[in-house]
């Protein structure tokens, strides 16, 4: 039996790096047979439930594609109405009757920990598709699945993580990740959207070599991968607040231009203003096969977690 048969994905933390390792390969494998047939008979009878609390498309379709893909099925609770959820009690109710009905839950809500509430009252696995501000560890799996196939290795690589760093969970959990390997991390953000503590001080704990910066021109000249993403609206107190920073940075083909050769660009998606369309036609502009490695590296978390390999 594999590693993570049975266990939750809930945070970066909670996972080893020969875990994240073993999941890095079985979405490799999975993309290379999924060159010549549409389909792996894997979860035949295996039943997902995902139930989003927050609006997602690519997280949500990726994991329904992912589980149509090792032929699984899928039932949805789509964009439910968020309640006071993280009190404990109907998010208690709702998977433990979900769990009637299904073999694996992924979920999203607004609200940090909630994740973790949903996994602690479940006694199938859950997949935390995103909660709150605080973890997205399934997006952080696939953004160093795309670093490795995109740059050929994710030691040894400078990534500027660069946009709202405070309110950004895709950026918390891919910095967790990435101090699990020899990179060095450049954080860009206006100083107060910067990286929270726990993930600076967790960092600096694990020997990880990073630097915070407002200046994205120090990035330009330094990293390998510019990992950008959208200043998270719905987290600010008030739309006052959100208006100070929108549009804060902004990827244009001059600036890809200054960048080192063949730098890669990366983007969780949504993007609202941060990369100019122009520089879609850029060869380094992965954030389309990213979100298609989403679809990858799903399917491993989905026949792991399920124990069929
Ligand atoms: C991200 C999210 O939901 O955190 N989107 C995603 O899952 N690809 C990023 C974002 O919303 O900005």
């Amino acid at each position: 039996m594999n590693p993570l048969a049975g266990r939750d994905v809930l945070a970066i933390p909670e996972l080893s790096r020969s875990d994240i390792d073993l999941v890095l390969a079985t979405a490799a494998s999975f993309e290379q047979q999924l060159q010549g047939q549409r389909t792996i008979p894997l979860l035949d009878g295996y039943i997902l439930c995902t139930l989003f609390y927050e609006p997602s498309t690519r997280t949500r379709l990726s994991f329904e594609a992912a589980m149509h893909r090792l032929q699984g099925r899928v039932i949805s609770v789509a964009e439910i109405t968020s309640s006071s959820v993280a009190k404990g009690e109907s998010i208690d109710d709702t998977v433990r009757t979900i769990e009637q009905y299904a073999d694996v839950i992924a979920m999203r809500h607004n609200e940090a920990g909630a994740a973790h509430i949903a996994a602690e009252a479940a006694s199938i696995p859950v997949i935390n598709g995103g909660d709150g501000s605080r973890n997205h560890p399934t997006q952080a799996l696939l953004d160093l699945y795309t670093i490795q196939k995109e740059r050929g290795a994710i030691d040894g690589q400078v990534i500027a993580l660069v946009g709202d760093l405070k309110y950004g969970r895709t950026t918390h959990s891919l910095a967790e990740a990435l101090a699990r390997f020899r990179v060095e991390i450049l954080m860009v953000s206006p100083p107060e959207l910067s990286m929270p503590d726990h993930v600076t001080g967790a960092l600096r704990q694990a020997g990880v070599a990073f630097e915070q910066t407002a200046d994205i021109e120090e990035a330009v000249r330094r990293a390998d991968v510019m990992y950008v993403t959208r200043i998270q609206r719905e987290r600010f107190p008030t739309p006052a607040e959100y208006d100070r920073f929108r549009g804060v940075f902004h990827i244009d083909p001059p600036l890809v231009e200054r960048s080192k050769p063949g730098v890669t660009i990366m983007h969780p998606l949504p993007r609202v203003d941060e990369i100019s369309h122009e520089v879609d036609s850029y060869a380094g502009a992965a954030y389309f096969r990213q979100a298609r490695n989403g679809v990858y590296v799903r399917m491993a978390l989905l026949a792991l977690v399920l124990g069929a390999i």
